[in-house]
């Protein structure tokens, strides 16, 4: 087999570069161990920064997320029994985000991709990638029908999230490594309810962070702040319920969470990473492959979809013999990871109950909360973070 640009991972990144690529005339293979109905079914991310919908619709992707994606104008931040709305729109000059699930953009895409007869190969086992440093890398992996494959590319997109074999395959002495971890997980749950509002709520709680979400206008999707190492089996449906509860009351409001039939529930960790260059040779790593931020601000689908904007086009130069753009693709790409990077990390220091940690640090964290809702400065600072950055390259025309 031969391609120009072997894909490894059909997860956002994965997909949306290759359908970026072939928009352009490049045609690509893309391999992933999981199955079609595993990659669309798997619960995660849930908000699309104003950048990220343009380029959806720019990409003739967005015929069921204009349906159905809900724009939101600002978030609640809760905090010492009150609820305080940020008007994104209002503060920004008019700028939104866009609920619509991660598992429909993926769905979305494959559609796509299977219908333009893009090769996307799930089921795989085995995947290597061979040769970076040459002209011609090579991309092996075995089919779901037991077969041995090799494609020879001119260059390998390892979007194959945190844990996928691309990193791996750069030497530890050309990959410069910046990481936290924090003393605490989310436990999110998908819920058969109407969401119990308009707008997400983040909430600063003694017994530790909760969000409610939404996926549309009859389910609804909560997270809890848990200890690092516990498990979903300790936690059963009742007493999830009863801590959201606590976690998100307004004495004296009446306002009540309405509750239902717990549809999917998974605990997921915190970690700050990122790896640096994004490159070594004809291997360009994108997405989570590259870099994680925990999830509070929901940059991770996010930073992925604008890794792989920036990506198309260099590839497209690249294989027209300009290698400019490819080699300016890790530093321009760093210059927002670390931006999501600090805002991540920003809203998940001032949100969660530190394990261990004295009063002088919730109070510190209080004082910033109402700083944000009382300073309109402050306030712009997180609705610019959390509506995206204009300012910062996201790639751009999608054509050569
Ligand atoms: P992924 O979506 O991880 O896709 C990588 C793909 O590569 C996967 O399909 C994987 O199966 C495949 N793969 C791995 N190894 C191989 C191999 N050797 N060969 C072939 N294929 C391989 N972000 C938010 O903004 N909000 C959230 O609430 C949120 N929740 C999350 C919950 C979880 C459990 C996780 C893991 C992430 C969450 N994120 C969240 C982050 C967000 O979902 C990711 O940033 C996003 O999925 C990144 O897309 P990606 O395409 O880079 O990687
Ligand atoms: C969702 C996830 C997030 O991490 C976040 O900050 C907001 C929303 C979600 O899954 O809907």
């Amino acid at each position: 087999m031969r391609t120009q640009v072997g894909i490894v991972g059909a997860g956002p990144a994965g997909l949306l570069l290759s359908h970026l690529l072939a928009l352009r005339g490049i045609d690509s293979v893309v391999v992933e161990t999981r199955s079609r109905a595993y990659c669309e079914a798997r619960q995660r991310a849930g908000v699309l920064e104003d950048g990220s919908v343009r380029l959806l619709r720019e990409a003739g992707l967005a015929d069921r997320l204009d349906r159905l994606g809900l724009e939101h104008g600002g978030i609640y931040l809760q905090f010492a029994g009150e609820r305080h709305h940020v008007d994104f729109r209002e503060l920004t000059g008019g700028r939104t985000v866009t609920v619509y699930a991660q598992t429909e953009v993926v769905k979305d895409l494959i559609a796509k991709r299977v219908a333009s007869g893009g090769a996307v190969h799930f089921d795989v086992v085995d995947t290597e990638v061979d040769h970076l440093t040459s002209d011609q890398p090579v991309l092996r992996f075995t089919g779901a029908d037991g077969t041995r494959h090799e494609v020879g590319c001119d260059a390998i997109a390892g979007c194959d999230g945190f844990h996928g074999i691309c990193r791996e395959a750069i030497p530890p002495d050309l990959l410069t490594v910046r990481e936290r971890g924090y003393p605490f997980a989310w436990l999110g749950i998908l819920a058969d309810v109407p969401p119990s509002t308009d707008e997400l709520i983040y909430a600063h709680h003694p017994n530790g962070f909760a969000l409610h979400s939404l996926r549309s206008p009859t389910v609804s999707r909560l997270y809890l702040q848990v200890g690092p190492d516990e498990s979903v089996g300790a936690w059963p449906d009742d007493r999830i319920w009863d801590e959201l509860q606590c976690r998100f009351e307004l004495p004296g409001s009446g306002w009540r969470l309405k509750q239902g039939p717990v549809l999917d529930k998974g605990i997921t960790p915190m970690r700050s990473f990122v790896g640096a260059p994004m490159r070594y040779g004809r291997l360009f790593l994108a997405g989570d492959a590259a870099h994680i931020v925990p999830p509070t601000g929901a940059k991770g689908l996010n930073l992925a979809m604008a890794d792989v904007a920036v990506l198309a086009p260099a590839l497209d130069a690249l294989l027209h013999g300009d290698a400019r753009p490819a080699d300016d693709y890790s530093a321009t790409c760093l210059r927002r990871v670390w931006r999501s990077t600090h805002f991540s990390w920003w809203m998940t220091s001032m949100l969660h109950r530190i394990p261990g940690a004295d009063d002088m640090e919730a109070e510190l964290q209080l004082s910033q909360l109402r700083y944000v809702v009382a300073s309109r400065a402050a306030a712009t600072s997180l609705a610019e973070n959390y509506t995206g950055y204009p300012e910062l390259p996201a790639g751009t025309n999608l054509a050569r």
